[in-house]
């Protein structure tokens, strides 16, 4: 789907190719099982964080930034990835966010292993973020996965003082969004779409991992 981003292409075109390959190997999709979402994969962009709802009529333009998250189930487990991409040539800014929010989700799977605390995930987002000038989005949450797509525990993105403690084996989706200048996201009127509160430009990267002794088992790559 990443692939197959560019000026002109709709985000329903780009949903038809997650949602035949989902037929191809047999997998279904998450969102649509989980959540009766209207659409294979979540495709956002700009200003929408998530959730975004792929559509024929919804056409990418060169500069635009386009968020995919996949996420399925095959055999009873369940797994979920996401990744924010250009769309041909974006501005120097958006090249930075994309940059920072790959570090950050790539900061926070290392801080993620076993005897480490919840909340250390979170710093890790948070102080990668500080460290480039973007925000954190505040209330969107990594969450553990394996034979549902959304179980227990909720992964913050910064430091809200969780004491719990990480263990070998835990399977966790990590996914922390950063924007320009937001802090929150809330709901569309279209019911799905997640979007800044801001209208600010946010960013994604999701992965699913592994806890370990030692460097995370990344599942989705
Ligand atoms: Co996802
Ligand atoms: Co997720």
């Amino acid at each position: 789907m990443v692939a197959a981003v560019k000026p002109g292409v709709t985000t329903g075109e780009l949903d038809a190719i997650g949602r035949d390959l989902f037929r191809r190997y047999g997998a279904r999709s998450a969102p649509r099982v989980t959540y009766n979402f209207p659409g294979s994969t979540c495709v956002s962009v700009n200003s929408e964080a998530a959730h975004g709802i792929p559509s024929l009529t919804r056409t990418l333009h060169e500069g635009d930034l386009v968020n995919i998250d996949v996420s399925a189930e095959l055999d009873g487990y369940w797994s979920d990835t996401g990744a924010s991409t250009p769309v041909g040539k974006t501005s120097a800014l958006a090249v930075r966010l994309l940059d920072a929010t790959r570090l950050a989700q790539s900061d926070a799977m290392d801080a993620a292993r076993a005897g480490n605390r919840l909340r250390d995930v979170g710093r890790a987002v948070q102080s990668r973020a500080r460290r480039h000038g973007f925000c954190v989005i505040k209330n969107l949450y990594g969450h553990g996965i394996g034979r549902a797509l959304h179980e227990e525990p909720s992964v913050p993105n910064i430091d809200d003082r969780q004491q719990m403690r990480l263990w070998e084996g835990l399977v966790l989706a990590v996914e922390p969004f950063l924007s320009i200048s937001a802090q929150y996201v809330f709901d569309d009127a279209d019911g799905w779409t997640l979007r800044t509160e801001d209208d600010s430009l946010v960013a994604q990267f999701e992965h699913t991992m592994v806890v370990t002794n030692g460097r995370p088992v990344v599942l989705t790559l």
